[in-house]
């Protein structure tokens, strides 16, 4: 816990308000990393995802080569959307539209009927290219082209959770980022993320994390641009069945240690990435604005290859747990959007526990400027 006093949680108007929205918008989301798919989700060239972020839709590929390219999901002709769901793999992106066709990389190789195009220059015509990065395994892209790197703003996060995730992890059920349709939630996107930045809130509102977790060794590690949490297990039986099996069989992914399944692990990489560390796997997820009052919550569930039966039947009762957890939550951040909307509220001091809220709250209140 940090000894200095935390930061004020955001004014009323954050959460309310469509012009800090709109804000939010052009400086944040259009700015900052943007998790859109795991390595996994591309696993040929000519694979291909689209996931939108402020307003745009980003198309990902896997280009001939292995590597990763980002473009607009907009043809250079007359703006038809090029990739929509389900479009096959291939070696080209061919507009449904006109037919004109374009190189994995982005470059326009072609449009039918070119000689009847008198202005067709082909090298200026090019998709319009967003940066993609993968970082231990997980593909983010990012519409600022002078945005730093991911990697370089969350020094310390790969040692921390490095062992955890990485490219060969391979997807738990039919959930991905974003080929599947995702979780909403109620409540601005900053709610459900603040709901996330807290552990104050699992005495009163997760009974069963609290029978499952050490409340009283909690902790958070606050960076510049991730909070990282540490949550020990109970070394006692839970009362409830669930639970007492999950703690029963748990075992760790390859690669972790027999100290890591005693303990939940969660990072947040500012503004809008969460993953949650588990022994036996990963859930990694974002939370995107639908609106002022509405989160998007695309995200999907990840372990090691590898994995023994023990650590896959933990997996499947922890995430039975989890969406226990998942529907409280929703519960209560939904709650908050609709009781901090009553006119004249303001928000109440925080606690050393809401400590990341504070820090979240002030990386806001900088992008956004107000
Ligand atoms: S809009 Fe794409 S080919 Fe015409
Ligand atoms: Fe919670």
């Amino acid at each position: 816990m940090l000894e200095t006093a935390p930061a004020s949680a955001l004014a009323a108007k954050y959460y309310l308000d469509p012009a800090i929205a709109e804000l939010e918008r052009t400086e944040i989301f259009s700015r900052s990393w943007q998790l859109v798919a795991h390595e996994s989700d591309l696993p040929r060239a000519g694979a291909r995802i689209v996931a939108p972020i402020a307003g745009r839709e980003v198309l990902v590929v896997r280009a001939e080569d292995g590597s990763l390219k980002g473009h607009l999901n907009v043809c250079r002709h007359r703006g038809s959307r090029l990739v929509i769901d389900a479009q096959p793999d291939g070696k080209a992106i061919r507009c449904p539209y006109h037919g004109w066709t374009y190189k994995l990389d982005g470059s326009l190789v072609g449009a039918p009927e070119g000689r009847l195009i008198p202005c067709l220059d082909k090298p200026k015509l090019g998709l319009y290219p967003v940066r993609v990065e993968s970082f231990l395994g997980f593909i983010f892209a990012n519409l600022d082209e002078h945005a730093t790197p991911l990697h370089e703003q969350v020094p310390g996060l790969a040692e921390l959770a490095g062992r955890y995730l990485g490219p060969d992890l391979v997807p738990v059920g039919k959930d991905r980022i974003y080929h599947t349709a995702g979780e909403t939630q109620k409540a601005n996107w900053k709610v459900v993320v603040d709901n996330y930045l807290e552990g104050y809130h699992v005495p009163v509102a997760h009974p069963g994390l609290m029978r499952l977790l050490d409340y009283q060794r909690y902790s958070a590690e606050i960076h510049d641009s991730y909070v990282f949490f540490e949550a020990p297990m109970r070394p006692e039986p839970s009362g409830n069945r669930l639970e007492r099996l999950y703690q029963w069989v748990t075992s760790p992914m390859p690669g972790l240690s027999e100290a890591d399944s005693r303990v939940w692990r969660y990072a947040v990489i500012y503004p809008n990435t969460l993953i949650d560390l588990y022994p036996d796997h990963v859930l990694a997820w974002s939370v995107t604005p639908q609106g002022v009052a509405q989160s998007g919550l695309p995200g999907a569930f990840y372990t090691k290859p590898g994995a023994s039966r023990r650590t896959k039947l933990a997996q499947h009762l922890n995430i039975k747990i989890g969406w226990i957890t998942n529907d409280e939550d929703a519960e209560l951040v939904a709650r908050v959007q609709q009781g901090m909307s009553t006119p004249g509220w303001s928000p109440g001091p925080l606690s050393r526990r809401e400590a990341a809220v504070g820090w979240f709250a002030d990386r806001i209140r900088k992008d956004v400027g107000q």
